[in-house]
């Protein structure tokens, strides 16, 4: 048994704000973060709306094209750094409820921009097995609920949205299939992009611990640089391991977090851009739904279609990353 996408499908927020509305309530400007990131808008969800919020509304669609009933579903794995709630229960569960998904075990993936990535090879590998035919893997993401809004070097990166996709098991000589992929980990990183204080390492301490502490915190140029590298070396190996070239790969569909790590990562390898799919200005960076709201998005579109080899490259705190061959 191989597994297979059989459908998408994506939910962003309604409140779409640009780069001169950010600009009106920090030190910042449409011209900085443009030049920076390729970044112009992004979307920003309700005070009422939670990560399970934006996976149902994602899910639901997805479910809906593959003509999928929720009770269908073996399990649910749902990527996400912005849980519901901090660390239990999984946000997956609540998801797994909201849908009615009677029979679906449920999870969630911590591994934040590559968590769809290390998501959708774990439900490839329990459909590979025999342990699952159809399995629903979800990005959903509110990074604006974890941003220190007084804190310009991150909160222009970010938006919040979800993506969704049914994966199940098909025959070996079935067209469409997940191919390869590859999870690797470098965890001396963990402190280039993390939340600091609230977790055990350090507890919340009333009246000790900074509100910032508890939002996100970077170190944008290390991050930058183990970007570049990252997404080099998981294209390169991926070609190799299935005898490939660049040009063989229909699209690479990156995790969206900065237009110029994959300007960079094309230069230095010597890769077309054009082959790139990038929707950052539209969304910014989603983290763990940034590659399946493309996915969605390009099958809406009619640029991603049957028979087409693409590859997904994921990378993010951890520090994190992976990439996958399909065979859409
Ligand atoms: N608006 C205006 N000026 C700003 C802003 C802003 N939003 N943010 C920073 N600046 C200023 C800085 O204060 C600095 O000013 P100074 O020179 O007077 O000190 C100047 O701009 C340059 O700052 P740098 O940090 O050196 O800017 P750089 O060119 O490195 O770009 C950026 C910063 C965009 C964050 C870059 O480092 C980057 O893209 N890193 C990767 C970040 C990323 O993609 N993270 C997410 C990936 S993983 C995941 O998705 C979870």
């Amino acid at each position: 048994m191989k597994a297979a996408i059989v459908s998408t499908g994506s939910y962003l927020p309604e409140r779409r704000v640009h780069n001169d509305d950010l600009a009106r309530i920090m030190d910042t400007s449409d011209e900085w973060i443009f030049s920076r990131t390729g970044i112009r808008y992004r979307h920003i969800a309700d005070e009422s709306e939670a990560a399970s919020d934006l996976a149902v509304q994602a899910a639901t669609r997805a479910l809906e094209r593959s003509r999928t009933k929720a009770d269908q579903l073996d399990m649910i794995i749902l990527a996400t750094s912005t849980p519901d709630f901090m660390g239990l229960p999984s946000t997956a569960a609540i998801v797994q409820d909201r849908l009615q998904a009677g029979k679906a075990a449920a999870m969630d993936v911590v591994a934040a921009c590559s968590g769809f990535v290390y998501a959708l090879d774990t439900a490839r590998a329990f459909i590979e097995s025999g342990s699952a035919a159809r399995i629903l893997v979800v990005g959903s993401e509110v990074y604006s609920k974890i941003l220190n809004w007084d804190d310009r070097t991150t909160a222009v990166l970010f938006g919040d949205g979800a993506g969704a996709v049914v994966v199940e098991a098909v025959p070996d000589d079935h067209g469409s299939c997940i191919a390869q992929a590859i999870l690797r980990a470098e965890g001396a990183g963990a402190e280039t992009l993390y939340r600091s204080h609230g977790g055990t390492r350090y507890a919340y301490v009333p009246g000790q611990t900074h509100e910032s502490e508890l939002k996100l915190q970077m170190d944008g140029r290390a991050v930058y640089m183990f970007a570049v590298r990252a997404v080099g070396a998981v294209i390169q190996e991926l070609l190799e391991r299935e005898s490939l070239v660049f040009d063989d790969v229909d699209w690479v569909i990156p995790h969206q977090a900065n237009v110029r790590i994959l300007t960079e990562t094309a230069k230095r390898r010597g890769y077309d851009l054009d082959r790139f799919y990038v929707n950052i200005e539209q969304v910014a960076n989603t983290s763990a739904a940034s590659i399946p709201i493309a996915l969605d998005e390009m099958v809406s579109t009619g640029k991603l279609t049957r028979g087409m080899r693409i590859m997904t490259v994921g990378f993010g705190s951890g520090l994190t990353y992976g990439g996958t061959i399909i065979r859409w």
